[in-house]
């Protein structure tokens, strides 16, 4: 995953009439256990650099509120951890204000890593395709491009069209089912026909799945009854399970695993605030001879037209619907990302800085 390309600590300020002279900025200052306590980000304010030719200045309007920023706050993983004192890594859409890029001018939108902060600098230097220039389009919102067409969307239609390979009559269990990407997902598994069971917290989120998004059945895993529920929802077992949350979750569907099913390992929620990474025994998958396959959304950045023009097309023709939590302010951040953990959203949670 390309790096972020965050304003470094300026040494010039520069006066603009509609442009702010400060950039609050949410650093990382220790490294969390469990969920965020305050002071773990911590909001600084640095004055606006002075562009270089080459810069484009974008005004941060929307930040991605991702279980992963969790981990990159606590770990090397897939892409090194956030140091301590950096600004903290985080999708964004933004637009630019001030421009001496050759490929991006005043008023064009983007989004890319812009970190938690209310201005970013976009490099001419930077050749990793950080940031990409989204167009208007009338029936789409800014938002619906960290959401439904954006990382989680996206996720869901790679995790669905190219590994599961969903068919018509299979049934589709996914958990976290009323999040960003589990709610696409489900959705998806409907398109092509099958049979959808979400797995979510709360009867609100139930309700929604099963009333608004079409899903067959959904169990709310924080009654005590839900594993039979889970059963009664899946009687001819489950063939998919597009798996978000892992640990006990995770195990209760692969118990209704048909044999030869197969796993879209998309997200451990569960493990993010643990040390316990919540895949302890995987027994079931040799005995059920079950595909389990683990994928990460960098690796299709190169097909991210593919995907979100179909998604579009479902959106615009009624067949994928999406909601939005937004929680107001870059303050409100590390809050947000707590959310995450606790179930505090329903579909896309967004912050609006
Ligand atoms: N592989 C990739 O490239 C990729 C890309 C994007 C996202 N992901 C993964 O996809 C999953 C969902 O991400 P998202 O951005 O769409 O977030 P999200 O689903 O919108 O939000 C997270 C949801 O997870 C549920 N949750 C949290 N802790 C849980 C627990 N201990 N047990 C059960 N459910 C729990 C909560 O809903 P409830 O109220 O239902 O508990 C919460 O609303 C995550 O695992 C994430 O890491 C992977």
């Amino acid at each position: 995953m390309p790096q972020p390309v965050l304003a470094a600590a300026p040494t010039k300020a520069k006066l603009t009439a509609n442009v702010a002279q400060t950039n609050r900025q949410l650093k990382l200052q220790s490294r969390p256990k469990g969920l965020l306590a305050p002071g773990d980000l911590q909001l600084a304010e640095a004055p606006l650099p002075s562009l270089t030719d080459g810069q484009a200045l974008a005004r941060v309007k929307y930040l991605s509120i991702d279980p992963t920023m969790r981990v990159w706050m606590a770990t090397d993983s897939y892409v090194p951890a956030v140091a301590i004192g950096e600004v903290m890594r985080g999708f964004g859409f933004a637009e630019v204000v001030e421009s001496r890029h050759k490929e991006f001018k005043k008023g064009d939108k983007v989004v890319g890593l812009t970190g938690l902060q209310d201005y970013c600098i976009i490099e001419a230097a930077d050749k990793r395709g950080s940031f990409q220039k989204i167009p208007s389009i009338p029936f789409l919102s800014d938002t619906a491009f960290l959401g439904v067409l954006g990382v989680t969307g996206i996720t869901a239609y790679f995790g669905m069209t190219d590994i599961a390979k969903p068919q018509k009559g299979e049934t589709l269990v996914v958990s976290a089912a009323a999040g960003a990407t589990g709610s696409i997902a489900g959705q998806i598994g409907k398109i092509h026909g099958c049979r959808v069971v979400g797995i979510a917290g709360g009867a609100e989120k139930c309700k929604w799945l099963t009333d608004d998004l079409g899903f067959d059945a959904a169990v709310d895993y924080k009654q005590p009854d839900w594993k039979e529920k889970l059963a009664a929802a899946t009687p001819k077992g489950a063939d998919i399970d597009y798996e978000n949350v892992g640990g006990e979750i995770m195990h209760a569907v692969i118990d209704r695993m048909n044999l030869h099913g197969r796993i879209v390992l998309c997200g451990l929620i569960s493990g993010y605030t643990k040390g316990d990474p919540a895949l302890e025994s995987f027994g079931m998958v040799l005995v059920k001879r079950l595909r389990v396959e683990g994928f990460l959304i960098i690796d299709y950045m190169n097909r991210y037209m593919e995907a979100a023009t179909q998604l579009g097309k479902w959106k615009m023709f009624g067949k994928l619907k999406d909601r939005e939590t937004i929680v107001e302010g870059l303050e409100k951040a590390p809050d947000a990302i707590n959310m995450l953990f606790t179930g505090g959203n329903i579909g896309k949670l967004i912050v609006k800085v």
